[in-house]
């Protein structure tokens, strides 16, 4: 095993579908409202697959976009860690899956679930390969094809998710060895597990004519008690990450949240103190896309020039288990 050195993301790449679902095409579906879902959520639109289309097809757009922007090859990919809840199928995995629509060779990969903190968890994951010196690219992709396991007369959870998928490349610190990954703090509490689910399909119900009919194969939540854990974890697991390191919320240039619900993200803000200019927003457009918020967060980030070389960055999230998970870094490029 060679020494722990530092690792930096050197890479965003961003997909959405074309297909947009705005709030007003939910109206005629379900009894629900523009001014509703804008007023509790702060969503207005999501975007959704076309039929036929699933995760990997996702995963593979945004990872040929990501080696496009680097000028990379994607034969150079050593590890693919793909984080969802909406896998194309049980197995093969949705890594497998990408690894051959890419038709890379030389890679091995596996996908991870944890649901809203997959991004994270596999960030985590992804970096402590690099910072063992056991590979120097990674590929960290968040997919998630929400539009496949949501009840679209369920007018509680339908407003909320979209699709979307989102990739980063993890690579050895190049310029600065302290632009790099800093820290993780992750927490699981599965009690949380009867709050957010998607019940049958697995081992427990497998699928049958009487779960299809009883509708257990879409995400099924109870939204207050997902909503209140969320808020306080964000802040709670913001907090203990930024002592570990010897730091306060002041001293973060940017915290980009799971994009779940607006109240929640303003929420966490206010009770960490955070000025507006400290955080990202961009669920309004998207939606929840489940693993896919944070990259996408990213790359709204960069693109609006909110992202310079250097900036400590914070990424918070909560999500079906419950998971939390967080992360900091300075940003490298
Ligand atoms: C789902 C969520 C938006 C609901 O907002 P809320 O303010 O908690 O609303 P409630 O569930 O208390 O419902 C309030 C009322 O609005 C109604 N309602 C729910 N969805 C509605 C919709 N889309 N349109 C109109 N009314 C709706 C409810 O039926 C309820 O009506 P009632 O008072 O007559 O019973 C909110 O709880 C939330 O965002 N939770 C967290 C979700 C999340 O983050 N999930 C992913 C985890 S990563």
């Amino acid at each position: 095993m060679k020494s722990i050195r530092p690792v930096q993301i050197s890479g965003v790449g961003c997909y959405v579908p074309e297909r947009v679902l705005t709030n007003h095409d939910l109206s005629k579906i379900v009894d629900t409202s523009d001014e509703w879902i804008l007023q509790r959520t702060g969503i207005s639109e999501r975007r959704i697959v076309d039929k036929g289309k699933a995760t990997s097809d996702m995963a593979e757009q945004v990872v040929r976009r990501l080696c496009t922007s680097l000028r990379m090859d994607p034969n150079e990919i050593e590890l693919l860690i793909v984080a969802t809840v909406t896998p194309d199928m049980f197995f093969p995995s949705t890594a497998c899956l990408l690894q051959h629509k890419l038709g890379i060779r030389h890679t091995w990969g596996f996908d991870l679930s944890a649901a809203c903190c997959g991004f994270v968890y596999s960030l985590s994951v992804g970096a402590a390969f690099v910072a063992a010196g056991l590979h120097s690219k990674v590929v960290v992709v968040g997919s998630d094809t929400m539009s496949s396991i949501i009840d679209y007369e369920d007018r509680a959870t339908c407003v909320i998710f979209g699709d979307g998928a989102g990739a980063v490349l993890l690579e050895p610190a190049k310029r600065n060895p302290e632009n790099c990954l800093i820290d993780f703090h992750h927490e699981v509490d599965g009690s949380g597990g009867v709050h957010l689910n998607m019940p049958a399909g697995g081992s427990l119900l497998p699928s049958s004519c009487e779960t299809v009919k009883n509708k257990l194969h879409y995400v099924k939540q109870e939204g207050q008690a997902v909503f209140k854990f969320a808020t306080r974890k964000m802040e709670e697991a913001s907090r203990i990450i930024l002592q570990k390191n010897q730091l306060t919320p002041q001293d973060i240039r940017l915290m980009l949240p799971h994009q779940a619900n607006a109240r929640i993200i303003r929420g966490t803000a206010e009770r960490l103190g955070l000025r507006d200019d400290q955080f990202v927003i961009n669920l309004h457009k998207y939606g929840n896309t489940t693993a896919a918020t944070i990259p996408l967060a990213m790359q709204d980030a960069l693109d609006e020039g909110r992202l310079k070389q250097g900036d400590l960055v914070l990424l918070a999230s909560v999500g079906a288990g419950f998971t939390v998970g967080t992360a900091l870094l300075r940003w490298a490029l």
